[in-house]
């Protein structure tokens, strides 16, 4: 045990490691965002991303790992390393126009790297929304973009109202079903408030993500029934097993993720879950699917502070519900990844070894040096 703390303590004192607690008999290290950062940036522009492109797509990792949603973080690096390698994900492309009205916009994404072509759907659909009080701006030709929320709360930090969507590869039955037709195909909603954190949905229409599943696979964990069936459409605890991915919320989850799929194939120009291609294991198509972006700007509605103090008195109100028995608080959408965020810039993102261990990895096949 000395030997172990000793061990911790002199990693501690050499590298990027910047905090570690044994929690449940478990030693949670923390590191330094600046350094994983540079780390990451370093593997992808080797893997073939511009500087910029890379410096975009690891803050949308790592604004998932500081969040505690490690299916969205460098657990994924050296899938999107691969990605970018094989030409899948092209690199130096910009979103274009494609049609174009006040307050719409149909943008072609040319498979280039999802974070950096959905920042820039987010950022037109808030110049448009600005002016006109709504606009709505959709994405073809579209990679992964991760975690939702990364466009969803750079808009409400801006002040706006976001909802965003996109649709993903087909790996979960319908409700009733017994073949894949729907993608975990996520959403995000944003609401800014003032002195409350704001609202801020963001998940998928399964369950979980499914990457939450492979996440489980790699780290050797069970999972809790409800998240995935097994190719009989059992339940299953074992992650190896699970077959099909499972709606929310059965019919209501199906419905809101076949809705999800049609906005991103029909109206953006997606290929839909059934067609498009897989993240994990296609490395010879892109994946072809498509986002959407809705933002309202509520200056257009009331005055702003009316409409934030609203806000605030609404999430309070919410969230003074008294716990149930089990539970000792009511949480916001949000407010667990976001009290998580706050500790991550305060001692460091969190990540286990089987992620380091990954990341060690992809420092040594792209050639860059750590001190991991
Ligand atoms: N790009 C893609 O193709 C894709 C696909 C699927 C999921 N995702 C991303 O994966 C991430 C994780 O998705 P998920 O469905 O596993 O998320 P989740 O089930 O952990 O959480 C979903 C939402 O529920 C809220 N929530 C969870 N527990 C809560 C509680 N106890 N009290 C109050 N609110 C609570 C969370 O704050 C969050 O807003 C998201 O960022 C999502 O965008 C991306």
């Amino acid at each position: 045990m000395l030997l172990k703390k000793c061990y911790f303590l002199q990693k501690f004192m050499d590298s990027t490691i910047i905090d570690s607690v044994l929690k449940k008999g478990v030693i949670i290290m923390r590191y330094s965002y600046d350094d994983l950062k540079n780390l990451g940036v370093q593997i992808m522009e080797r893997a073939g991303l511009q500087n910029s492109e890379a410096e975009i797509f690891l803050e949308n990792l790592l604004y998932a790992d500081a969040r505690g949603v490690h299916s969205h973080g460098l657990s994924r690096l050296g899938v999107y390393a691969k990605r970018v390698s094989c030409g899948v994900i092209k690199s130096g492309v910009d979103a274009t126009v494609i049609a174009e009205s006040e307050s719409t916009a149909a943008l072609d994404g040319h498979n280039g790297i999802g974070a950096k072509i959905g920042r820039q759907a987010m950022d037109l659909a808030i110049k448009k929304a600005k002016d006109t009080g709504c606009a709505v701006v959709t994405v073809k030709h579209g990679n992964h973009f991760g975690a939702c929320s990364f466009y969803s709360r750079y808009a409400s930090q801006k002040g706006m109202i976001a909802i965003v969507m996109a649709n993903s590869i087909a790996n979960g039955v319908p409700f009733g079903g017994a073949k894949a037709m729907l993608g975990t195909n996520p959403f995000a909603i944003a609401v800014p408030a003032n002195h409350m954190r704001d609202f801020d949905f963001d998940g998928a229409t399964s369950t979980v993500a499914h990457g939450k599943v492979v996440l489980a696979q790699k780290e050797g964990k069970s999972i809790p029934l409800g998240w995935g069936v097994d190719k009989e459409g059992r339940p299953t605890t074992d992650p190896h097993h699970v077959a099909f991915m499972v709606p929310f919320g059965g019919a209501k989850g199906s419905a809101l993720s076949l809705f999800i799929d049609i906005m991103c194939s029909c109206l953006a120009g997606g290929l839909n879950s059934r067609k498009s291609h897989s993240f994990f294991k296609d490395f010879g198509h892109p994946q072809d699917i498509g986002y959407v972006m809705i933002v309202i700007n509520p200056d257009k509605f009331l005055p702003e502070e009316e409409f934030l103090q609203k806000v605030d008195a609404e999430l309070k109100d919410f969230s003074d519900c008294p716990p149930a028995v089990g539970h000792n608080k009511v949480y916001l959408p949000g407010e667990i990844e976001g009290m998580k965020e706050t500790e991550s810039t305060k001692k460091g993102v969190e990540l286990s070894d089987t992620t380091i261990r990954e990341l060690k990895k992809l420092c040594m096949d792209y050639g860059v040096t750590e001190n991991l």
